[in-house]
C-alpha cells in the first residue's frame, strides 16, 4: 500500500505571498486556469512550481491517474462496499453500459416529467420533496441557485425529521396539487420515510382520493418502495453506484428537472460533463480539481490548517458552503486508509463557510486576525442575479475581492490590536454567469477535488460508515432497553421520550 510522504513538500522553502508575486511577475497566469465558463484563481496562495511538482510526484506514487481511469471505468473504487463511483456516467461520462444505464433512468425521468406537464396527474402545481442529507442538498442548491425566475412549480423540500420543517412546507401548499417526491437512495431512511407518511396523512386530511397516485419516489432500492406503496410507473430508479452525496445528477435531481425544466437539467449534465473531461484529460499542473487538491493538501499537511472556508459573494449560491460540507466532510472525515491502516496524517479538514458580505460582518474578523490560518475561497459570478442598479453587484464583488487583497497584503501598525498579520491564503473562482451549465461544472469541479484530496491522503471518499453507530442508538434507545450511558440515560428521561 502506498503512503503520502509529505516532507519534500514540507521541506520547500516557505516564502510569504508578497514575496511570490514580487518574484514572479506571471504567477497570476501560472496559477490559474478557464474551465466551463469559471475562471480560477490560486495565486494567492502559496503553491509554487517547486510545491505543485512536489505534488505531482506524490499524485503518481499514489496512483492518482490510474484511480481517476479506474472510476471513470467503473472499476469497483468504493472497495469497503465493493461498489464503482459512477456519477460521471450520469452525465455522460463513464462506462459505456453505465451511460446507457443511466441514459435510460434520465429518459424515464423525462417522461414522467413531460407527463406532469401534460397534468397526467391533474394540475399539479407543487412538489413536495422529502429527503435528507445527499438526497436533499443537492437538488436543494439547484432549484435555489436556479429556480429564482423560472415560474413552473412551487418546491419544497423538507430533511429534518422535526414536524416543524414539513409543517411549515405543506402550510404553503394545496394537497390535491402537490406531487409527493420521497428520495432517498435505501428507502429505509427514518426521517425520510416518517416525513414521507406524513405527507401522506396530509394528503388525506385534505381529501385526496388517491394520495399514492400522487407520489413519486426517486431511488436506487425500487423494490422497497413499491413494496412502500409507490406504484412502479412513478418510482424513478438510479445506480446503486451512484453514492448519496453525488446524486443530485441522477432521478434525485427529480425536483430541479421538474422546476428548472428538462432542458436546463441536460445543461446541468453537459456542464459537469465538461469539467469531467478536463479532469480527464488535462494535464495535472493546468488540472483544476487537481491544482485546488493540492492547494487543499499543502495547508492540512504542511501548514497544520484545520479547516477552511467557502463564502459565496452570491445569494444564489448561499446554499453551497452546507452542500460542500456533506460532500467533503462525508466522503474524507475518515482515519483509515482505503486499506483499512489507521492514517498517521490529518485527513479532511472541517468545511465550512457562509454568504459575503454577510459574513465580512461576523467571522471575517477571525480570518483577518485570529490566530488559526484558515484557507478561504470566494466564489463570485460576474453576471448579476438582481434587476436592481449596478451599485449592488459592483459592492458585492468590489467587497469580496478586496477580501482576498486584505488577507494577502495585510498591515502593519504600531498597535498590535489594529495590525494584521497578511500573508493569508484565499482562492477565488469567477463564474461568468450563473447557469445550469456553469453550476453543473462547478459542483463536479468541487466532486473531482474532494476525489484528488481522498487519493492523495490513501482514503476511500465513497463509504459513510461513521454516520451508522448514531442511527443504530437511536433505534436501539427507541425500542427501551439499557443501552445508554448514565447521562444520556438520564436525559432521556428529562426529556419524557
Ligand atoms: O446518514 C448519511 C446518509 O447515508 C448519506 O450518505 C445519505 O446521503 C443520506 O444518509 C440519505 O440516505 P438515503 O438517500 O438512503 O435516504
Amino acid at each position: 500500500m502506498a503512503t503520502p510522504d509529505w516532507s519534500p513538500i514540507a521541506a520547500l522553502e516557505r516564502a510569504t505571498l508578497s514575496q511570490l508575486f514580487e518574484r514572479d511577475s506571471d504567477r497570476v497566469a501560472r496559477f490559474s486556469a478557464d474551465v466551463a465558463g469559471i475562471h480560477f484563481d490560486w495565486s494567492k496562495t502559496h503553491l509554487t512550481g517547486e510545491a505543485v511538482g512536489a505534488l505531482e510526484a506524490l499524485a503518481q506514487k499514489m496512483g492518482l491517474a490510474a484511480k481517476r481511469d479506474a472510476m471513470f471505468a467503473g472499476e469497483k473504487i468504493n472497495v469497503t462496499e465493493d461498489r464503482a463511483a459512477e456519477h460521471t456516467a450520469e452525465r455522460g461520462e463513464g462506462a459505456p453500459e453505465s451511460v446507457a444505464r443511466a441514459r435510460a433512468y434520465h429518459a424515464r425521468m423525462r417522461a414522467l416529467i413531460d407527463a406532469i406537464e401534460a397534468e397526467a396527474f391533474g394540475p399539479i402545481r407543487s412538489i413536495l420533496h422529502v429527503g435528507i442529507g445527499g438526497s436533499a442538498l443537492g437538488p436543494d442548491l439547484l432549484v435555489d441557485a436556479l429556480g429564482r425566475d423560472a415560474d413552473r412549480y412551487d418546491v419544497a423540500i423538507v430533511s429534518n425529521v422535526d414536524g416543524l420543517a414539513i409543517e411549515e412546507a405543506i402550510d404553503k401548499f394545496d394537497p390535491a396539487a402537490t406531487l409527493l417526491a420521497v428520495a432517498s437512495k435505501t428507502f429505509t431512511t427514518t426521517e425520510t420515510m416518517l416525513n414521507a407518511q406524513s405527507a401522506i396523512e396530509w394528503m388525506v386530511e385534505g381529501g385526496v382520493g388517491d394520495p399514492y397516485g400522487q407520489v413519486v419516489a426517486l431511488t436506487a432500492s425500487p423494490e422497497k418502495a413499491i413494496e412502500w406503496g409507490v406504484d412502479e410507473t412513478r418510482v424513478l430508479p438510479f445506480s446503486e453506484s451512484v453514492g448519496g452525496r453525488y446524486s443530485l445528477w441522477s432521478s434525485i435531481g427529480f425536483p430541479a428537472a421538474l422546476a428548472l425544466g428538462w432542458d436546463a437539467f441536460e445543461e446541468l449534465l453537459e456542464g459537469a460533463a465538461e469539467m469531467d473531461r478536463h479532469f480527464r484529460f488535462t494535464e495535472l499542473s493546468r488540472n483544476a480539481p487537481v491544482l485546488a487538491a493540492f492547494a487543499d493538501l499543502y495547508y492540512t499537511q504542511v501548514r497544520g490548517c484545520e479547516t477552511r472556508a467557502t463564502f459565496a459573494y452570491d445569494e444564489r449560491l448561499r446554499l453551497l458552503p452546507s452542500y460542500l460540507q456533506q460532500l467533503e466532510m462525508e466522503s474524507n472525515g475518515k482515519r483509515v486508509t482505503a486499506e483499512g491502516e489507521l492514517v498517521t496524517w490529518p485527513t479532511a479538514p472541517i468545511t465550512w463557510g457562509g454568504v459575503g458580505t454577510d459574513a465580512q460582518h461576523a467571522v471575517f474578523q477571525l480570518l483577518h486576525q485570529g490566530t488559526r490560518l484558515v484557507p478561504v475561497e470566494f466564489v463570485g459570478v460576474i453576471e448579476p442575479g438582481d434587476s436592481l442598479d449596478d451599485e449592488h453587484h459592483r459592492q458585492l464583488l468590489l467587497n469580496m475581492l478586496a477580501q482576498g487583497a486584505a488577507l494577502l497584503v495585510g498591515r502593519d501598525s504600531e498597535d498590535k490590536a489594529r495590525a494584521y498579520p497578511g500573508d493569508r491564503p484565499s482562492s477565488t473562482l469567477l463564474l461568468d454567469r450563473l447557469d445550469p451549465r456553469t453550476l453543473g461544472a462547478l459542483i463536479a469541479f468541487y466532486e473531482h477535488r474532494t476525489f484528488v484530496n481522498a487519493v492523495l491522503t490513501g482514503i476511500n471518499p465513497f463509504d459513510q460508515f461513521g454516520v451508522e453507530l448514531g442511527k443504530e442508538m437511536a433505534k436501539a434507545a427507541g425500542k427501551g432497553g439499557n443501552v445508554l450511558d448514565p447521562s444520556t440515560t438520564d436525559l432521556v428521561k428529562r426529556a419524557g421520550i
